[in-house]
């Protein structure tokens, strides 16, 4: 279920070495961003105060863990990140840790993001895993079991929005990476949409990096992309 503010469907990625740097480039986007992720890099310097911190004034957090573990284990630490007042989390799709996440969550507001299958894997990489499925089919399993066990959304790439959207229907929160502006560096995002292109193939939300870090003006470079979701938007 898309947010109806246009600046709610943007999330920004902090992927950045350390909390200072984290802290200056909040300061310098203020008003223009309400959404951000942190992962697993952040989240290894000390990131957790921050989710708390960006919490306490009013900006919504996404926590990307991508948990996985024994259901015990994944449903306490579902239980904590709620405590913390982030808004999404991931986890792996895989039938018992999403139960266990969904447990843990309780009646908390946090929202479960399933992750089907890293996009970085391909049919190969499965094979040399043991999986007998390819990942087209693999990823449309485990996003019904997703919406069965009661996920509040994916993680998938802008390629697959559309055809997740009409096998899922529109009460899945669809959340997609892999966004670069017109004439944008592409790093090392291979399959991309522009900010536009996404929320009409149905994204609700979009996940962006390094158009907005790596921008010599990031606030500018923010305002923008909004004001090009608020035109797709129509
Ligand atoms: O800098 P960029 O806009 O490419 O950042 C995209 C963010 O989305 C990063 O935090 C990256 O880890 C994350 N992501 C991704 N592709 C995926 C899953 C997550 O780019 N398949």
């Amino acid at each position: 279920m898309s947010a109806t503010d246009p600046r709610d469907r943007m999330i920004v990625a902090l992927d950045l070495p350390s909390i200072q740097e984290a802290e200056a480039l909040i300061e310098r986007l203020g008003d223009s961003v309400t959404f951000y992720k942190i992962g697993m890099e952040l989240v290894y310097s000390g990131g957790l105060d921050l989710v708390r911190q960006l919490s306490s004034r009013g900006k919504k957090v996404f926590l990307d863990l991508k948990l996985h573990d024994i259901p015990n284990t994944v449903e306490k630490a579902t239980s904590r990140v709620a405590d913390l007042g982030a808004t999404f989390l991931t986890v792996h799709a895989f039938p018992q840790t999403m139960k266990a996440a969904a447990l843990g969550r309780g009646k908390s507001s946090l929202k479960l993001l399933a992750v089907t299958v890293m996009t970085s894997y391909d049919d190969s990489d499965l094979a040399e895993a043991g999986y007998a499925m390819g990942v087209r089919d693999l990823v449309a399993r485990r996003a019904g079991q997703a919406k069965e066990i009661g996920m509040d959304g994916l993680i998938l790439s802008p390629e697959e929005v559309g055809a997740m959207r009409t096998l899922l229907g529109p009460e899945m929160n669809l959340v997609t990476p892999g966004i670069r502006p017109l004439g944008a560096f592409k790093g090392d995002q291979k399959r991309v949409m522009t900010p536009g292109e996404a929320i009409r193939a149905g994204a609700d939300y979009l996940v962006i990096g390094r158009p907005i870090t790596g921008a010599d003006q990031p606030k500018a470079a923010a305002d923008a992309i909004v004001d090009e979701i608020r035109a797709a938007i129509g």
